[in-house]
């Protein structure tokens, strides 16, 4: 198992649309649990392996407390979506930022597991919405693309200055506390 590094925005490799999944192999299943490694690491509930670089149609989830819920969606598709609300989400690419997202507070969603079995899940509240979130990365889509472009430019300017003073003082971004404050994958 190894730790990945996590992309931030706005790194344009975040832009990327993730290709579908077609082969289910050894590498996968060590891809997986390497990015549930790396989730859990963060810390974060959720990961989609757009943030790690790997343009593929795969994400990661555990929205429990004690990390005994763990999820992961292949090639994901939505079926259904319902209950409109309004929740409050961050992203480990988007490190120390959180707003308020609009999103369905129920999906219904088909995918298939880590051997290329096809599964359907429903899912409700924070599990619905991450699920989103995470899927909107596949699609080269972050939380903050919801927010007014004021508040966006801000979230991108405060992000560069904080990478510029992290360079300057020789600290890797791995080592640095902001991670630890997510939202949605917190
Ligand atoms: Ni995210």
């Amino acid at each position: 198992m190894a730790l990945l590094d996590i992309l931030e925005y706005p790194d344009p490799r975040l832009r990327n649309r993730a290709e579908p999944i077609t082969v289910f192999d050894a590498v996968l299943v060590k891809r997986v649990k390497d990015m549930f490694e790396t989730m859990y690491a963060a810390p974060g509930i959720g990961l989609a392996a757009t943030q790690v670089n790997v343009h593929q149609r795969l994400l990661v989830m555990d929205v429990s407390q004690d990390r005994s819920a763990p999820m992961v969606f292949i090639n994901p598709e939505i079926l259904e979506r319902r209950e409109v609300g309004v929740m409050e989400e961050g992203c480990l690419s988007v490190p120390g930022y959180f707003d308020d997202v609009e999103r369905a507070q129920y999906v219904k969603v088909r995918a298939q597991d880590q051997h290329g079995i096809t599964f359907e899940r429903e899912l409700s509240g924070l599990e619905a919405v991450c699920l989103q979130h995470e899927m909107d990365h596949l699609d080269g889509k972050l939380f903050v693309d919801y927010l007014s472009l004021l508040k966006r430019d801000r979230v991108r300017r405060k992000l560069e200055k904080e990478r510029k003073d992290r360079a300057s003082r020789g600290v890797s971004p791995a080592t640095t506390a902001d991670k630890a404050a997510v939202g949605v994958e917190r």
